[in-house]
């Protein structure tokens, strides 16, 4: 079996990389260890480095470039080999990024006031996306489940369907930034409540193929004829195979109703236009790349553990909930007795590492932050005990 590299700590300062070079703007200060944004700290499989090379070194013209079969089947196949996904070419297209497209979708399928349904805590974006476009976003919060993880609330959902009458509902599915993988059974009622109340699911799935500890990635729109119905399913290797910055994303929309416009409307003004290296690396990940992912899913379940076992053992105020998918762990800091922005100030002013300040996910993050365990063990290692030390430092105060 091939070997696959994930302990090299590569230094990806002055790399234009927004992990390390925006410590400053977003953190205050250089001298922090960035385990924060979701991009991971490891190199790419090597096959998709060397087609990119081969493509640039071997052919000196990159002119305006179509999408090709070969890419297409490749998403193609890959779905269905590991999800079940049945999907035809005429379903898809392209896109230069997920919330790129979901400001498409708003802009096309609602007017500026709309409601737009998010399940709190998640992704940040989101939000911003929503808002930045001048719709509403309204809320169908995650409940706890006791034993610190969550579920939806799906009585909640009716309601907010009856009274808010919103025209789109963001699914995360797998969820960011607890993990959550949804049950089929759970994604069922959504559906049926969206075809019911006439809302389009916009579900998010960049995180379906990092799925850990044997769960199993459910596509939104395979779990009945309602989802197939009213599901805009977005799809991206960027978080698989670690390429986020080449901006590739595809869509599926399986009801031509919904997409017949919609994707017309995408084509007249060019924003499904793709890019050589986004086609490239999409087509050589999904052909060829499938052993480093899973190389890949299981040294981040070991550093999912580590921190896990790590916090249990050595700092009780912190207890870290393993994620389900995703390289991404929801650190629940209400037991170390600060108040949110006391707990912000503390990683960084005295464990000194920049995490994701879990505020930003809504409100149910209160005293909560999102630690990225997508880096060598070496740096999880030494972050660990930087926040132990800090918090043992706290407790002597
Ligand atoms: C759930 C989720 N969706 C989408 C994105 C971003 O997608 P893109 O970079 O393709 O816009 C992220 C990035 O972290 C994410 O966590």
């Amino acid at each position: 079996m091939t070997h696959y590299d994930f302990d090299t700590v590569i230094d990806r300062h002055n790399t234009h990389c927004k992990r390390t070079d925006n410590l400053v703007s977003e953190f205050g200060s250089k001298d922090l260890l960035p385990l924060w944004i979701a991009d991971m700290d490891f190199a790419v499989c090597s096959e998709i480095s060397e087609a990119l090379v081969n493509r640039f070194q071997g052919h000196p013209i990159y002119g305006y470039t179509n999408t090709y079969d070969e890419y297409w089947q490749s998403i193609i196949d890959w779905q269905r080999r590991r999800n079940g996904f049945e999907i035809s070419r005429e379903e898809m297209t392209f896109m230069p990024g997920g919330m790129p497209a979901l400001g498409m979708i708003l802009n096309f399928f609602t007017k500026p006031g709309d409601r737009v349904v998010l399940q709190e805590p998640v992704y940040y974006d989101f939000k911003d996306v929503i808002e930045g476009n001048h719709r509403l976003a309204v809320r169908n919060n995650l409940i706890p489940t006791g034993d610190h993880f969550y579920k939806m609330d799906l009585d909640d959902l009716e309601r907010v369907f009856i009274q808010q009458n919103p025209r789109l509902m963001v699914v995360c599915n797998p969820q960011n930034p607890i993990g959550i993988v949804w049950k089929k059974e759970e994604l069922q009622q959504v559906a049926a409540l969206a075809r019911r109340y006439n809302v389009i699911l916009f579900s998010d799935e960049v995180f379906g193929d990092i799925t850990l500890f044997g769960h199993k990635h459910t596509p939104l729109a395979t779990v009945s004829e309602d989802a197939a119905a009213v599901t805009i399913t977005c799809g991206s290797p960027g978080k698989t195979f670690n390429i986020p910055g080449l901006k590739s994303t595809w869509l599926v929309i399986k009801n031509p109703e919904l997409r017949r416009e919609f994707y017309r409307w995408v084509e007249v003004n060019e924003l499904c236009n793709a890019n050589i290296p986004a086609l490239l690396a999409t087509e050589v990940g999904y052909r060829k790349c499938e052993p480093w992912l899973e190389a890949c899913k299981k040294y981040i379940e070991q550093n999912v553990l580590y921190v896990a076992d790590y916090c249990k053992e050595n700092i009780p105020g912190i207890y870290a909930i393993k994620p389900q998918a995703s390289f991404l762990m929801w650190l629940d800091c209400r037991r170390l007795g600060l108040d949110h922005n006391e707990l912000v100030r503390f990683f960084a002013e005295e464990a000194h590492l920049a995490l994701n300040n879990g505020e930003i996910y809504g409100v149910p993050g209160y005293c909560h932050m999102r630690l990225n365990v997508g880096t060598p063990r070496a740096l999880l290692e030494k972050a660990m005990g930087q926040l132990r030390d800090a918090v043992d430092r706290l407790k002597n105060r």
